[in-house]
């Protein structure tokens, strides 16, 4: 059956900030073909932006596709993107019929295309991973939030076994130094105040600047430091074995260069490590964050784990709990390990029962919560600069990120804004600042 083109589409991401990055772009190119943002509940087109990173999250947009298709007023046309369109390609609108396009994470530029073609009544998709990078063809950047983020390297090439990123988002690359700055240029041109540099590896990424000098991600930090107009930069993720020299000194001296580190360890056990292939051991990863704090004593330490890996025992378990306790984190995401199909890990005897993980969880959580509340405490007396991105709950309240990346709720100030606060009391997840008397004028 054939349908007419949308004339208004709605971009539903879940999953990581690279999806976030993505969706916004998908946006901008469906405006640029005329199309006008509108609410999930009457847009013509909806685009699932799907993660498949654990079995939850892939299930997920199934369950949302089946509402789209029930929606009060007539079903919307329905693209799946990012990581589930790319693992189960032409297998999304089999399982699901309602799907009309199927775009991977490298492909999205062709959306325009695609939907051109579902309008003819025959799913469209595209998974391809192509040579010409999507970002050439997409158009430039929107105004946008006063927090922005920029895609500077996509992929991975290290293949820890639990992993499906390898796979759905391909092989590393990184983008290059002048259409990074470009783009940084339009952000902030279009209001940005802080840049996050996003990639899987972040730090992975390498490239040569205008004079052909061969750089990393330090340089280019530091390119992006020297921005009129950007006061804030931030990278995310990391993996430590690309924690390099030039990177950790930045920490020390680039002043735009928040105090914030997110550097997965993942677990505690050397031997799961290496059973994750992870090439590094614990005792690398500490020294890595030790490095970072003798240069930048007041950083933010954040981490990523998984419990309840393939073999898992309770001792190596503890050791989990131990690398925390030594570590220390100002914040961190904890996860059970979920298999996937087509990695490694997924096959390995000895898998952990749901429950005896679910117990794991429980007490690494409980560790990582008591250590996020104490970091928040241990804020409240500073002063420090707040970058405000949003309006609170309460008439006239707004909430900013420190520099650590705590949400902070103060009276007064607008979108955009950096401004001075006291912080006066702190909860386990968020902050209250106050202006000191002669900045509240
Ligand atoms: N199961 C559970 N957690 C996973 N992660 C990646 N793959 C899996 C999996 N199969 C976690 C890792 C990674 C984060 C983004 O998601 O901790 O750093
Ligand atoms: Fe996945 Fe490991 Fe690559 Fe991170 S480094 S994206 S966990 S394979």
């Amino acid at each position: 059956m054939t349908r007419p083109l949308p004339s208004t589409f709605h971009v539903k991401s879940f999953g990581c900030q690279m999806n976030v990055y993505d969706g916004a772009r998908m946006g901008e190119l469906l405006e640029a073909q005329g199309l006008s943002e509108a609410d999930a509940a009457d847009a013509e087109l909806v685009v699932l932006n799907t993660c498949h990173i654990r079995e939850k999250a892939a299930e997920k947009v199934y369950s949302d596709i089946g509402r789209l298709a029930r929606r009060d007023g007539g079903r919307p046309m329905i693209a799946v993107a990012g990581c589930v369109a790319q693992a189960e390609g032409a297998e999304v609108p089999r399982r699901a019929h309602a799907v009309d396009v199927v775009v991977g994470p490298q492909a999205y530029h062709n959306l325009p295309a695609l939907i051109a073609e579902a309008a003819k009544g025959r799913p469209a998709i595209d998974t391809g991973m192509p040579a010409a990078s999507k970002f050439d063809a997409l158009p430039g950047r929107r105004a946008g939030n006063p927090g922005a983020f920029l895609t500077v390297q996509e992929g991975c090439d290290k293949f820890c076994t639990y992993c499906v990123v390898p796979y759905t988002r391909g092989a590393e690359i990184s983008r290059p130094w002048a259409a990074i700055l470009d783009e940084a240029k339009a952000l902030v041109d279009g209001g940005a105040r802080e840049i996050t540099l996003l990639g899987q590896n972040v730090n992975a990424w390498t490239g040569e600047d205008e004079t052909g000098r061969a750089q990393g991600l330090d340089g280019l930090i530091r390119a992006l430091d020297r921005l009129p107009g950007l006061a804030r930069i931030r990278y995310t993720t990391s993996h430590p074995n690309d924690m390099s020299d030039g990177l950790i000194a930045a920490h020390g001296d680039v002043a735009s260069l928040m105090p914030f580190l997110h550097l997965p360890v993942q677990a505690g056990s050397d031997r799961i490590l290496k059973a994750m292939n992870r090439n590094h051991d614990v005792a690398a990863y500490l020294r890595l964050i030790d490095r970072v704090r003798a240069v930048r004593p007041d950083i933010a330490v954040s981490g990523d784990f998984i419990v309840g890996f393939p073999g898992e025992t309770e001792t190596e378990f503890e050791e989990t709990l131990a690398v925390v306790r030594a570590a220390n984190y100002a914040q961190a995401f904890s996860f059970k390990y979920s298999p996937r199909t087509g990695t490694p890990a997924a096959t390995m005897a000895d898998q952990v029962p749901g429950a005896v993980a679910d117990e794991r969880l429980q007490q690494l959580q409980a560790l990582l919560a008591e250590q996020q509340y104490a970091f928040n405490r241990a804020t409240v007396g500073r002063r420090c600069e707040i970058l405000i991105e949003r309006s609170g709950k309460r008439e006239g309240q707004r909430l900013g990120k420190s520099p650590w990346l705590q949400s902070v709720l103060v009276d007064g100030g607008a979108i955009g804004d950096l401004i001075t606060v006291d912080i006066t009391s702190a909860g386990p997840a968020s902050l209250m600042g106050e202006r000191p008397a002669r900045a509240a004028a």
